[in-house]
């Protein structure tokens, strides 16, 4: 029999990511989502691309009794815990808010699976969790600091898995994601953006479709080779693949553990708009703005310890998860005007 997993968050961008993988792995994945910021059409976009109907609840993790329900009626062997608020710059305006949406809801989902009998857990953590980096490229070693109330939410529920790792016993992985970008390369499956996008490339795309003027690029005399910010993106597929593998490890633990999961290598903000341009033919009109406070000039991982105790690299290029975020922008648009 397959262990089932539960998957909070999973209808959304990374969520249903790992959902795809989980499947082809031989996993079977139970979804919770209280689609706060995911729409249902995901789970027939996952349908389609699997063939499989997968289990979902529509509830907030927060509903400690029916989370205890839904985890002992699967028997879940594993929970890989997505369901976040993520938006940085709103979390600075409303800290209580991310206070209880991130911490007070993986208390009590850790609260039931304590009562459930379930204690392995992989946690999307951030490479936020470093702050402005002192050295590069980001070990796991580095210090860890907060630069925004969204960063503490990660620090703070990162210690409490600790500490139920240490005090009761359980297997736990934080996975700290450096720059996901792109799409499955179905185009079924990608980032819904509401609003103005928080990050670079769902903006760019925006742009692309002419829905924005021009890309404001936030500096251009930093200490890097072009003078723009530089990133690690890495391509949601490989992020998703990188979550069967952590949970492929996670019985075998004896102590927490944190894995940077980047491409090890970084790209400024211009290299990545000529890579869109250039794979997709489209002209992106940008322009340069006044540095942003905070922006640390480069971030980029030090990937090494997840591929010697994963296995995990990340194999897409930065051309390719151009490609697949632009293909996934053209059908999400075609299908909201049909
Ligand atoms: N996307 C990034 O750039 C990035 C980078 C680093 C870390 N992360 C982390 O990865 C995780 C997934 O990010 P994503 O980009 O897929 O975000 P997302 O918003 O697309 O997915 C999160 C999902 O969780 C659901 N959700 C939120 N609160 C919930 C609750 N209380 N109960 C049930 N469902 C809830 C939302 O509806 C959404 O579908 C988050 O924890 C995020 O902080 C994301």
């Amino acid at each position: 029999m397959c262990s089932a997993i539960l998957v909070t968050g999973g209808a959304g961008y990374i969520g249903s990511h790992t959902v795809v993988e989980l499947l082809a792995a031989g996993y079977e994945p139970i979804i919770v989502d209280n689609l706060c910021n995911a729409r249902r059409e995901v789970l027939t976009q996952l349908q389609q691309l699997t063939g499989v109907k997968i289990t979902f609840y529509e509830r907030d993790i927060q509903d400690q009794a029916g989370m205890v329900e839904i985890l002992q009626k699967h028997a879940i062997q594993a929970v890989i815990h997505f369901a976040a608020l993520k938006a940085v710059g709103e979390s600075t305006e409303q800290p209580e808010r991310y206070f209880a949406g991130n911490i007070s809801s993986s208390i009590s989902l850790i609260q039931a699976m304590q009562q459930a009998g379930v204690n392995q857990i992989v946690f999307s953590s951030s490479a936020t969790v470093y702050g402005l980096p002192k050295t590069l490229p980001i070990e796991e070693t580095a210090p860890i600091e907060t630069l925004s109330p969204y960063g503490t939410t990660k620090i703070v529920i990162e210690r409490l898995l600790n500490d139920m790792a240490q005090f009761r016993n359980w297997q736990v992985i934080h996975l700290r994601y450096f720059n996901p970008v792109g799409a499955h390369p179905s185009g079924l499956i990608g980032e819904r953006v509401v609003g103005k996008p928080n990050n670079l490339l769902p903006f760019l795309c925006q742009v692309a479709k002419g829905e924005r003027p021009h890309l404001a690029i936030f500096g251009q005399d930093y200490p890097t080779p072009d003078g723009t910010c530089v990133r690690d993106y890495i391509h949601v597929v490989d992020l998703a693949k990188a979550h069967v593998k952590a949970l492929n490890k996670i019985g075998t633990l004896e102590a927490p553990v944190a894995y940077n999961l980047g491409t090890g290598r970084g790209y400024s903000v211009l290299e990545l708009l000529h890579t869109f341009e250039k794979e997709t033919g489209v002209t992106v009109p940008y322009e340069y703005a006044a540095r942003r406070p905070g922006d640390a000039p480069a971030c980029y991982a030090n990937p090494a310890l997840a591929e010697s105790e994963l296995g995990w690299v990340a194999e897409r290029d930065l051309a390719e998860m151009m490609r697949d975020a632009w293909r996934w922008e053209c059908a999400s648009m075609h299908s909201e005007m049909t």
